[in-house]
């Protein structure tokens, strides 16, 4: 085989610049980049990453494409009522250089990245397409659906009529925080179907990881200070656990743990509070309830997700059969 895909070495490390894709299309200066990268590769959930490049035998020192993969534990609740535990492997960055794109080289990569990892006995792996649903499906990450609703933020000002005291949600509870977390979507599952899941919480440092991004980019570009990333009724156990898209002056609540409609109203205003503090424009959610979000739903534009779309592979072959997976949200997988 001409082309390899090899863990990167420091060397290879080195020669790999991703600062077009994810620096300057953020709006950051390359030291900010560089600054970021730097700081969040001291971090916890740093140590189950893996930078991949592919290179050709004769060239090792020429970055054809590249890729990370991150490593964490998902389980599959069978039809029959197993609970079958594995590992999963987040993809993220995957990037060719300009001058090589079009040539086939990140296909060949994902090729070659679907048997490494099913060689390692990974049950199955994740990333987020950001170039549509059938690219990644070619190599075996099939499109899974999701649905996102946006509110204005002016349609919540006029919606929410009340004020309330919320417990933040800060880097130094999120670990007890998500304690709270209900697997509902599992346990309501009378149907006879495969659910994978990745429990979050189990996502503690890779929430850590989303978060002190964030926090980055929102000192650097918006100048201003996060110090909470969701909000908490202490009551009950529930959330939200939200993050930024500061170019679309968004807030992304990406993990809603809430059962009722009067908790669902308490956690809106804390999120409020945070969307003016921010000066953003619109909250969205990922896959939000419809039971408890029929108030609400009118107020904004509930949609399908034409973004950052959640592709999934089953790369276990003593796991036959479809999955239904829950809780695909971005920013809970990187
Ligand atoms: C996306 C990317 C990795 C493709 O790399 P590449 O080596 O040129 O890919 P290949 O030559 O193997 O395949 C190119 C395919 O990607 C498709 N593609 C590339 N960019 C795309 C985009 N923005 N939207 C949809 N499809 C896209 C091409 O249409 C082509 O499809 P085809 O095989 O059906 O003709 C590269 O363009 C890149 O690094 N982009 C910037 C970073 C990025 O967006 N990464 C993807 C994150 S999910």
């Amino acid at each position: 085989m001409k082309y390899n895909l090899v863990v990167a070495d420091e060397k290879q490390l080195k020669l790999i610049d991703t600062y077009e894709a994810w620096g300057l299309s953020r709006n950051l200066t390359r030291s900010q980049y560089e600054n970021q990268e730097r700081n969040l590769s001291k971090t916890s959930f740093f140590k189950y990453q893996t930078q991949y490049v592919l290179i050709e035998h004769s060239k090792p020192f020429e970055i054809l494409s590249s890729c990370e993969t991150y490593e964490r534990s998902c389980s599959i609740s069978t039809a029959t009522g197993e609970l079958v535990n594995g590992r999963c492997f987040s993809i993220a960055s995957v990037f060719t250089p300009p001058n090589h794109r079009g040539k086939g080289f990140a296909s060949e990569m994902m090729k070659l990245l679907f048997n490494i990892l099913k060689n390692k006995g990974a049950l199955a792996s994740n990333l987020n397409s950001d170039v549509g649903r059938l690219f990644y499906a070619k190599f075996g990450w099939k499109f899974f659906e999701s649905k996102n609703l946006i509110l204005p933020k002016q349609a919540l000002l006029k919606w929410i009529k009340f004020r309330v005291e919320l417990k933040k949600v800060t880097l130094d509870n999120l670990k007890t925080v998500l304690r709270f977390f209900n697997l509902n979507s599992i346990k309501h599952h009378k149907v006879k179907k495969n659910i994978f899941f990745v429990d979050p919480k189990e996502s503690f440092e890779s929430l850590e990881w989303i978060y002190l991004d964030t926090k980055f980019l929102a000192k650097v570009l918006l100048n201003l200070d996060m110090d909470h990333f969701g909000v908490f009724l202490q009551e009950t156990g529930e959330f939200f656990l939200w993050t930024l898209e500061i170019e679309k002056k968004k807030l992304v609540v990406h993990l809603v743990n809430c059962w009722s409609q009067n908790s669902l109203k308490k956690l809106m205003v804390g999120c409020l509070d945070e969307v003016e503090r921010l000066q953003m424009d619109v909250i969205s959610f990922w896959n939000p309830n419809l039971e408890i979000f029929d108030d609400v739903i009118n107020l904004g534009e509930y949609s399908d997700r034409e973004k950052s779309l959640s592709c999934l592979a089953i790369l276990s072959d003593d796991f036959k059969g479809d999955v239904e997976w829950v809780y695909n949200e971005k920013y809970l997988w990187v």
